[in-house]
């Protein structure tokens, strides 16, 4: 357990935005976690990797740092490999090493940033799979009971870029590990746009896990800023779910809007293009922006604060809803004090 009294929390968020706190207390083990002094919500904020937050003022009280480290083959059978990984793990390093051991299951996830244990609480998802699709249980410390508990799957109520962690129970759980349920035998999906395309593009027509992995990071690399350059925290807004006919309708008035099918009844639509068709795409007030690659993706070109790059989120959430009469919801976690 390290200590650091008066951190500023710059380098410990993708955003990259100043903020300070009282204290930060870094947790190493399980072990950290039993001696952890008792958790205000009020006043102290839990942080992983800190790529899916923007802190929108100084914190109170102590910031948490999970950086509970372990990766571990626990189980086998002829089809399957159970990998347990310690919530501090890097995701993207943590993929790579589930290949290297020659399994798949999370190669469409590479180079999503974050850690590990950050996966749950979102539902990690890109290029046609989500987290869901491996996730076997996660093992987090329950500070309402102040025990050990494990959460299966379906415990954890995953759904498109949502848990239980995230919008049921908040503050609840300090997951400190997860378990997956990898494939021996590799079977690829392929059908997210563009994929194929970039393995085409790469010489592949029969792609390994490996080669999935290396056209998913060619894409994400080419779209998706890299927030050690420029700080962002990926989607900022979840793609808007309609009622099929209501999507129909936008469709007809708006050509070329695009959109996914989700089920007879549903329809996905594509926050970026909303966003784009606004004239938000490539914009700029102050230091906070909206990258130019991806309209999606709001950007730190240096000094904003987390309170500018919040109002720019709230003009474009203005901005599509006049237009198009949706409400646009955010992806990150907003921390405010
Ligand atoms: N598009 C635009 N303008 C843009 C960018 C995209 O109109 O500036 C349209 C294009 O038609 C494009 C379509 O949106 O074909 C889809 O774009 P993309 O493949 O980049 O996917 P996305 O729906 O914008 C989602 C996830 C990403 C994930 C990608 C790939 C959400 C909120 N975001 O983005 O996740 O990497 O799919 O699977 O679901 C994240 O959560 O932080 C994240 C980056």
């Amino acid at each position: 357990m390290k200590i650091t009294e008066r951190p500023s929390l710059k380098a410990l968020n993708s955003f990259g935005v100043e903020a300070a706190a009282r204290l930060l207390i870094q947790l190493d083990s399980e072990e950290d976690v039993l001696s952890m002094p008792p958790f205000d919500p009020a006043k102290d904020l839990l942080l992983g990797g800190g790529s899916n937050v923007l802190i929108t003022s100084d914190v109170p009280g102590t910031v948490w740092l999970n950086r509970i480290t372990g990766r571990n083959i626990v189980d086998s059978n002829p089809d399957y490999v159970w990998v347990d990984a310690g919530s501090g793990e890097n995701w993207h390093d943590l993929v790579r090493w589930t290949l290297e051991k020659g399994l798949s299951g999370i190669e469409n996830l590479s180079l999503i940033p974050g850690l590990a244990g950050a996966a749950p609480i979102q539902n990690i998802g890109a290029y046609g799979v989500e987290l869901s699709s491996v996730l076997e249980s996660v093992t987090a410390w329950d500070r309402l009971k102040a025990g050990w508990t494990e959460l299966s799957t379906g415990d954890c109520q995953l759904a498109y870029r949502d848990s239980r962690f995230k919008s049921v129970e908040p503050g609840r759980y300090l997951v400190t590990s997860i378990r997956m349920r990898l494939n021996r035998a590799y079977h690829p999906r392929l059908a997210y746009a563009g994929l194929v395309d970039e393995l085409r593009a790469m010489g592949i027509t029969r792609p390994s896990a490996s080669d999935v992995s290396n056209a998913v990071i060619r894409l994400r690399s080419r779209k998706l800023p890299d927030p050690s350059k420029l700080g962002n925290a990926g989607s900022f807004f979840k793609n808007p779910v309609l009622p099929a006919d209501r999507a129909a309708r936008l469709a007809r008035r708006y050509p070329g809007l695009t959109n996914w099918q989700m089920d007879q009844e549903t329809v996905k639509l594509s926050a970026a293009w909303l966003i784009e068709f606004c004239g938000f795409k490539g914009s700029r007030h102050g230091d906070a922006g909206v990258s130019e690659n991806h309209a999606l993706v709001l950007v730190n070109h240096g000094c904003a604060t987390g309170s500018e790059i919040l109002a720019l989120a709230n003009s474009i959430q203005t901005a599509v809803f006049e237009e198009f009469g949706i409400s646009l919801e955010t992806e990150p976690e907003l921390v405010s004090f």
